[in-house]
């Protein structure tokens, strides 16, 4: 099973993301079984580190994101991943005008699995560091869920 987290420029929202839910898998016994990444939609950071800001809020709270670099969708992904999960209606809308007629992948919002369907995760970028914590926090509720989802899926019970 291969998730990939899309945001805008893959520097803050998604490489949460990627390192809240892959911290969570090997709680769970699942490293092996479920494999993370992330993308932007836009290419202005390919190459760099998470912001600063998202790497301090992750370090606070015991994920580690410095290893992580920014990468640009492509078309690829949709063969290669069977989750694409989008942080907002605007990184959702660029999948879907790159998704290929025949995907069989899901590709919605990830708050969708936090029971909070059109929620989307905020862009802190232009923001102040509370924007940060807030974008762990909503990304942590959607990593419960989404596990539980995948543990049904994977037929592990829970
Ligand atoms: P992200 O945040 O999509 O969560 O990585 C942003 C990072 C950079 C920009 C916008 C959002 N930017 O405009 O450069």
């Amino acid at each position: 099973m291969r998730i990939l987290f899309v945001c805008l420029g893959n520097i803050c929202r998604s490489p949460t993301a990627e390192g809240v839910f892959r911290h969570r898998l090997a709680e769970a016994g699942l490293a092996e079984t479920v494999a993370v990444d992330s993308c932007g939609t836009g290419s202005w950071h390919i190459g760099k580190s998470p912001d600063s800001r998202a790497q301090a809020a992750a370090r606070q709270r015991g994920v580690d994101l410095s290893q992580l670099r920014a990468r640009q969708l492509e078309a690829a992904d949709f063969d290669r991943f069977d989750y694409l999960l989008a942080m907002d209606d605007d990184n959702l809308a660029s999948l879907e005008a790159m998704r290929p007629a025949d995907c069989s992948a899901h590709v919605g919002l990830l708050l969708d699995f936090a029971g909070e369907p059109g929620r989307p995760v905020p862009d802190p970028y232009y923001g102040g560091e509370q924007g940060f914590d807030e974008v762990f926090d909503l990304v942590e509720r959607a990593a419960d869920g989404l596990i539980e989802h995948l543990r049904e899926r994977l037929g592990r019970g829970q």
